[in-house]
């Protein structure tokens, strides 16, 4: 069995508030098991400019209850290059970094699978807000993320109570309409727009045309930042702002458009992010120190597990209808078959919750 002097943890892609709870878990945990951590500055540019921090029980203290991440985050282009990889690797080397966790998102396990094949054991831990990994229940920061578009809804409510307004509130979660879906319907919204379903404007004008009539006062129509597109010049088009114009003239209700960007992305991680991510960041070096690789820990029907990281690429390419020629070839028939029932269930999931705001929504 391989001897591990030091395990290296870096963060990746955007932001989630629950990143420290993993980076914390990690140092505990390797310390507990008598491995050193360091942690890698920048994401995978740090690794290429070997830049790096111990990891020591104190550098950890205090760090829990802390949105963003104190090992910071980017987006490294040149890690994608073989140049830059080779840099990477060189930087294991040199530092005697036996193994990597690597926390981000789908991008971020790229890189991960990419230096797994290279002879660097890498493990991937979620941690997006988007919660668009098909290949896991839940990536750490979805919940503070909703729970904060929930919180600011609330206030929007308040207002548009008052003035007798509606809101179009845009939210993040990039092609994924999870956030939205779920906050507007914790939030009491009248309608939610997302990518993965069709979305019945008339249906939602006669809602509202409706609701006016009763003299229901403030409205909030949620719309999740998938649906924006881009006109012939290039330049950003938000359905936000479309529905927005489109409420108010054709209701004759004023109309407020909100754009919550990256507030979404910070701010206190909520006791679930903080246990998914302590949970996760010791099943990372429970992998790593049983001589795995190529992996990433997920969540799956309320335990936390693992799966390959080629196979978790895949199984979001095939969710994606964005599946290769050969993509499916290196997997078994049972492995497709698993692959299809998570895309079902996704689908299932997000077509119930959808159900749910036009059975309740008035
Ligand atoms: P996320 O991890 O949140 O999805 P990104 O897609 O921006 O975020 O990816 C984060 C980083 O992961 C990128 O900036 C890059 O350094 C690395 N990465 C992404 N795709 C690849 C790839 N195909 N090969 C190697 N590294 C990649
Ligand atoms: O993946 C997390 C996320 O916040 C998405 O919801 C959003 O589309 C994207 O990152 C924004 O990226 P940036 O921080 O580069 O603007």
């Amino acid at each position: 069995m391989q001897q591990f002097r030091r395990i290296g943890v870096l963060t990746s892609g955007g932001d989630a508030p629950g990143m420290n709870a993993v980076i914390r878990a990690i140092a505990r945990k390797a310390k507990k098991q008598g491995v050193e951590a360091v942690g890698i500055i920048g994401g995978y540019s740090g690794l290429i400019n070997e830049k790096m921090i111990p990891l020591t029980t104190t550098t950890v203290s205090n760090i829990i209850s802390h949105g963003g991440t104190i090992l910071y985050s980017d987006r490294c282009p040149e890690f994608k290059t073989e140049e830059g990889m080779q840099k990477a690797i060189e930087t294991c080397k040199n530092n005697q970094i036996d193994a990597i966790v690597a926390i981000g998102g789908d991008g971020t396990f790229r890189g991960a699978t990419d230096l797994a094949i290279r002879g660097i054991p890498t493990i991937g831990v979620t941690g997006t807000i988007d919660n668009d990994i098909t290949a896991t229940d839940y990536t750490v920061g979805f919940d503070t993320a909703m729970n904060t578009v929930v919180e600011v809804l609330d206030k929007l409510r308040d207002t548009c109570e008052s003035h007798a307004r509606c809101n179009v509130v845009e939210v993040m979660g990039r092609d994924c309409g999870q956030i939205a879906l779920r906050a507007g319907i914790a939030a009491g919204a009248m309608a939610v727009a997302i990518p993965e379903l069709p979305f019945d404007e008339d249906a939602m004008i006669n809602r509202i045309k409706a609701a006016k009539l009763r003299a229901k006062r403030g409205m909030l129509i949620v719309v999740s930042e998938g649906l924006n597109t881009v006109d012939e010049n290039g330049n950003k088009i938000r359905y936000g702002e479309i529905l927005q114009k489109k409420i108010q003239e054709e209701t004759g209700i004023e109309t407020k458009f909100a754009r919550l960007a990256h507030i979404v992305r910070g701010g206190t991680p909520t006791l679930r992010d903080r246990l998914t991510a302590s949970q996760m960041g010791v099943k990372a070096i429970d992998l790593i120190l049983e001589g795995k690789s190529n992996l990433v820990v997920v969540e799956e029907d309320g335990k936390i597990a693992s799966k390959d990281i080629v196979f978790a690429l895949t199984a979001d390419r095939m969710y994606k209808n964005k599946l290769q020629d050969g993509d499916l070839d290196k997997f078994s028939a049972e492995d497709v078959a698993e692959m299809e029932a998570l895309c079902e269930k996704r689908r299932k999931e997000i077509k119930e919750l959808y159900d749910i705001i036009n059975d309740i929504a008035l």
